[in-house]
């Protein structure tokens, strides 16, 4: 077991065999060494930062019928709302005097926002806050649309590849395609962006093979930002009384990810604050380096529900940067209100994409 941690830490990579063996192998020692190694290793790629993201969610409207997520376009009780342009501007605007450099705008695939509406909320936002990195994470789109995106400004793209596995991830997706998404992400890398995927932990019928996948999927893909979190059975959806992901076992994959691909960026996921106080903090000491505080306007928060009892949802924007500095602090960790760019990223590597 010792010597699959050294190949691991050392080597940054295991066989899918080793992986499967190692996960059903993890005793709590080896866990609390597996923790610290990739805390060594996060620190050699970026320090004690622990990078900020301001997210703002601005449409609970979906297309997809995903069977774990509260936004799912059959769940007739989910409250939906869209944000105005104006709005989501200003959420930027209220992040932008707190200092953050680096936001995140999300929302369900909600086809209201068209190429020409996004593009024209990204150049908006790039003028009223120079100097910021934005993230988009509207979903499958064409390339046309991530094109358009990307010229207009646009530095990353989050698109979380759910599940590795092409049959666990058809189960899940009625109506969706393993491939396109697939393809979608390598579109992405193609026209520049840096790109996120990423995973939950604790999906039904998920198995340490299941797992083992996605890690081999995400050392070939090298995305550039990766996210993992608890899956959280939302009881308006048919995963209602699935048993659901643990936060010790998303703190292994947090883990293992950073060793398999040690510069990725590693946001501490909401879900792991949810399902327990102290989550997000325990994933920043097993090697996440990321947190993204919510920006979204206070009474349409509880709206974006992809599973219930989220956190945060009545804390002012204030509030949540002092409390995350806070937490971060005394987690023996810095925040970076910055851009927080991949560390190997370039704006010459952007420029050489266009052309
Ligand atoms: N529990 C945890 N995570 C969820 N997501 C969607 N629904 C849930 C849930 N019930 C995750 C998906 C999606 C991201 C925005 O949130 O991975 O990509």
């Amino acid at each position: 077991m010792e010597a699959l941690l050294d190949k691991l830490s050392e080597q940054h990579e295991l066989t899918e065999e080793e992986i499967v063996w190692f996960l059903g192998h993890l005793t709590p020692e080896l866990k609390n060494k597996l923790y610290s190694r990739a805390s060594e290793v996060r620190k050699q790629y970026y320090g004690v930062s622990v990078y900020s993201r301001g997210l703002i969610e601005f449409s609970s409207y979906c297309k997809q019928d995903c069977l774990y997520c509260g936004l799912r376009r059959s769940n007739w009780s989910a409250e939906r709302y869209r944000l105005t342009e104006e709005e989501i501007l200003e959420c930027a605007a209220e992040g932008y005097e707190l200092g953050y450099r680096s936001f995140v705008l999300q929302s369900g695939e909600d086809i209201h926002y068209s190429e020409q509406v996004i593009t024209s909320i990204v150049r908006k936002l790039k003028l009223r806050c120079p100097d910021t990195a934005v993230t988009l994470s509207v979903g499958e789109r064409s390339e046309g649309f991530y094109r358009a995106l990307y010229n207009a400004g646009v530095d990353r793209y989050l698109l979380r590849h759910e599940t590795a596995s092409r049959a666990l991830y058809e189960s899940l997706h009625p109506g969706m395609s393993y491939d396109n998404r697939m393809d979608c992400l390598r579109i992405l890398r193609g026209i520049g962006y840096q790109v996120g995927a990423g995973f939950m932990v604790g999906l039904p019928g998920q198995t340490h093979r299941h797992l083992a996948e996605d890690l081999l999927f995400l050392k070939a893909f090298h995305p550039e930002m990766i996210g993992i979190g608890p899956f959280i059975p939302h009881s308006a959806t048919p995963l209602k009384e699935a048993a659901g992901g643990t936060v010790e076992d998303t703190l292994v994959m947090i883990a293992m990810t950073r060793l398999m691909v040690p510069d990725a960026l590693m946001p501490a996921t909401t879900a792991m604050g949810t399902l327990d106080p102290a989550g997000r903090e325990k994933a920043i000491q097993a090697g996440a380096n990321v947190v993204m505080p919510i920006l979204s306007p206070l009474q349409i928060r509880r709206k974006y529900a992809l599973y219930e009892q989220k956190i945060c949802m009545g804390d002012e924007p204030a509030h949540c940067r002092s409390c995350l500095e806070m937490r971060i602090a005394i987690s023996g960790y810095r925040m970076d209100h910055g851009r927080g760019d991949h560390c190997g990223y370039s704006r010459l590597t952007k420029k050489e994409h266009q052309e």
